[in-house]
């Protein structure tokens, strides 16, 4: 099964998660934070990625101000997961507020059919065994 992991981390944690799917034989793809006056105007970069290689689409991302992270969100606006299987993760530090569903809403609007949905909350122990709980659908 070829397996994309589409993920933003800023301080590791959400990278930490993308890794253990890598270990799996899940295909990385970052999307890399902008700075400066390119983060002002709001242009993201969202790397290349053909949904069609892939038999299953799994989103990642760190929870800022109990939503999704916004350079994750902005890059989402530019793929098309139509007729995917997508599940989606989060990652927090006590509070994930709105985190998956939002980010959910997201990619709805992008045609994925929704599988798995796994919150993990980063102040607490990592384990291994739920992550790989992302590969099934
Ligand atoms: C700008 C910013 C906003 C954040 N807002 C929240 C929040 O609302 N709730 C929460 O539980 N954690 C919040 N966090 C903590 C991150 O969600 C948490 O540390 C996450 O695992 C970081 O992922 P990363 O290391 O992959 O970037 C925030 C972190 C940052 C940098």
């Amino acid at each position: 099964m070829n397996v994309a992991v589409i993920f933003f981390s800023l301080t590791g944690n959400t990278k930490k998660i993308a890794k253990i799917l890598e270990r799996e034989g899940a295909h990385l793809i970052r999307i890399k934070k902008r700075t400066g006056l390119l983060s002002y105007l709001g242009l993201h970069r969202s790397p290349r990625f053909n949904a069609t290689d892939y038999d299953l689409i799994i989103l990642g991302g760190p929870v800022w101000n109990r939503g999704p992270a916004r350079p994750l969100s902005k890059a989402l606006k530019k793929y098309d997961f139509r007729e995917k299987q997508v599940n989606l993760f989060v990652t927090y530090a006590l509070n994930k507020g709105h985190g998956l569903d939002k980010l959910r809403n997201e990619v709805e609007r992008h045609h994925g059919s929704f599988g798995r949905e796994m919150a993990f909350d980063m102040s607490e122990d990592l384990r291994e065994e739920d992550v790989r709980k992302l590969l099934s659908f």
